[in-house]
């Protein structure tokens, strides 16, 4: 006699004797289950810690060389986020779009805005640095790796957390973190601008402000720039979704199956694209300041 099982009508038919043993492994298997791990516990040989260390360290000394790089705009002497020696024209990332610049290089809209509440320094970098930041600090990749790494929450996988419960992301404040697809429309806004600072660094200008093209260290430092952090942004998740993923059937659209197939190639490489870019947007800025500083001196030549 053959005995089917009706929930499991994908199986293929069962003797009473299997259908008894399959029943009862699943119950040693349930009664087999782990129990949670006390903070810091693992059965993990390998350098697990090494991870999350880097990824403390490297976000780290982003966010304080940032936070300072921005807080440099408030010097009225100096300008250092724009180098002009020589006559280019480099702006760092940092502070570009640059709406209201400084006196010595006035941004679209002017200096500083006279609504801007006089009790708060002023520096060009606080009008826009939060799109970017707003951006990576919400990335699904980063989010998994400052878990991790800032919080414990785990410190690695199959390591024991502080905590007995898990709230995920669906309640505040890391409910918040949905706010990333909004940040990616901002964030591919900003790689058409720093394209075209990419443009204007591609000209220089005499002594008698004729324009000449040209091309010097700063503008290939800016061009890699915007390639890296364009290859971060196309690559992201949410833009992954909105291009293709939402799709059920993507066979009926082939322009999105496409876009769906290049975005994915660059998801692929994410968290590569994600630290690179960090780097370089740091380096970019950081060029261009000791540049304007006379530490160091750009070449650059006319065609
Ligand atoms: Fe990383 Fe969107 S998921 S940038």
């Amino acid at each position: 006699m053959r005995f089917v099982f009706p929930a499991y009508n994908f199986a293929p038919a069962l003797t009473p004797w299997m259908f008894v043993t399959n029943v009862w492994s699943a119950m040693s298997y349930t009664a087999a289950l782990p129990k949670q791990r006390s903070f810091g516990e693992t059965s993990r040989s390998d350098a697990w810690w090494i991870q999350p260390l880097l990824v403390f360290l490297g976000f780290s000394a982003f966010i304080v060389y940032s936070t300072w790089a921005a807080f440099q705009g408030l010097d009225a002497k100096h300008c250092y986020y724009w180098y002009g020696g020589d006559g280019a024209n480099y702006l760092s990332p940092f502070y570009s779009p640059e709406l209201f610049g400084s006196q010595q290089h006035p941004g679209i809209f002017g200096v500083a805005p006279s609504w801007w509440p006089g009790f708060m320094p002023f520096s060009p970098a606080f009008l826009i640095m939060w799109i970017p930041a707003g951006f990576r600090f919400t990335c699904y990749y980063y989010r998994g790796a400052y878990y991790k790494a800032f919080w414990a929450d785990p410190m690695n996988c199959a390591v024991g957390e502080p905590r007995k419960v898990y709230w995920g992301e669906r309640y505040f404040p890391l409910l918040i973190q949905n706010i990333h697809r909004y940040f990616l429309y901002f964030a591919l806004i900003f790689i058409l601008i720093l394209g075209h600072d990419v443009w204007k660094a591609l000209w220089f200008a005499d002594d008698a402000r004729v324009w000449h093209i040209g091309i010097g260290v700063g503008t290939l430092v800016l061009a890699i720039n915007v390639i890296l952090l364009a290859g971060y942004t196309l690559g992201c998740h949410s833009l992954r979704h909105l291009i293709g993923g939402f799709l059920d059937a993507q066979s009926k659209a082939p322009a999105c199956a496409k876009g769906f197939a290049c975005v994915s190639c660059l998801n692929r490489r994410h968290m590569l694209w994600a630290w690179l870019s960090l780097f370089w947007v740091g380096f970019t800025d950081v060029y261009i300041r000791l540049c304007a500083m006379g530490i160091w001196h750009d070449f650059h030549f006319i065609f």
